[in-house]
């Protein structure tokens, strides 16, 4: 579904992704996990068109994406849940939720709104409430039904997990697994290891902008690197 091919990303002169490939299949998760600066950001903002790699290609169901621009991607079914979940201030729950739907045109969008407040009925509580002053869990969970609403085939996640407490974590993962049993492709970039593998069929392993890993989220758990490097041990 989504193949990544002799990826080359610069900074100016500093080269931070140095020849990745890897590809997630239909109905996956598959699982990027990396340090603080590997690269995993800098590669999913490529995939979204928000960055031009300096080599290689992105093709998303057999088309090439690497130049075309964000708002065609997300319209072709890929859609992304930045690092730091970016809801947009100012605007509230309920505003949040259809600047996701913004680009359809598809009747199925009520329906939609159901199925996001069934996976988070605190957003449905929460309807007309400035986004800016949920907490940190909540934030995550309204960026997520955002990017639901524009009904992705596929769903690029940036740390998920990031700064939640554990109990979070816990309703975010079981929410990525329920998405992806209702059909949606799902890429997890985590700096989490343990979760993000062990919901994970396949995962790779970036650091310092190569990938040095690949294998099924049990085989990555289980190997004598990963528990080295990212689970202490
Ligand atoms: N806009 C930028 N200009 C220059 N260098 C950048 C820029 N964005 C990222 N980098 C550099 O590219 C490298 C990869 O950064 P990136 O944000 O992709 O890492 P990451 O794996 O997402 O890290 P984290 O887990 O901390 O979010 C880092 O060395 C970073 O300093
Ligand atoms: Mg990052």
């Amino acid at each position: 579904m989504l193949k990544v091919e002799n990826l080359a990303v610069h900074y100016g002169v500093i080269q931070a992704i140095h020849d990745v490939s890897f590809e997630v299949n239909q109905g996956e998760i598959v699982s990027l996990i990396g340090a603080n600066g590997a690269g995993k950001t800098t590669i999913l903002r490529t995939i979204s068109g928000l960055i031009r790699p300096s080599q290689g290609k992105v093709e998303f169901e057999g088309k090439a994406i690497e130049k075309a621009a964000p708002q065609k991607i997300v319209a072709s079914g890929l859609s992304q849940v930045p690092e730091g979940r970016h809801v947009f201030p100012g605007l509230t729950v309920k505003e949040n939720l259809e600047m996701g739907a913004f680009l359809r045109k598809d009747a199925g969008v009520k329906d939609d709104y159901e199925q996001v407040y069934q996976k988070f009925p605190v957003l449905k509580e929460r309807l007309s409430q400035d986004a800016s002053t949920l907490s940190g869990g909540e934030q995550q969970m309204l960026a997520m039904g955002r990017a639901l609403m524009s009904k992705p085939k596929l769903l690029l996640l940036d740390e998920p997990s990031m700064g939640l407490a554990p109990i979070f974590i816990k309703e975010i993962f079981s929410i990525i697994q329920e998405i992806q049993q209702q059909g949606t492709t799902i890429l997890l970039i985590e700096q989490n290891a343990k979760m993000a593998l062990s919901i994970a069929d396949r995962g790779y392993v970036l650091e310092t902008g190569r990938i040095v890993l690949a294998g099924t989220g049990e085989e990555l758990l289980a190997s004598d690197e990963v528990r080295k490097a990212y689970l202490g041990g």
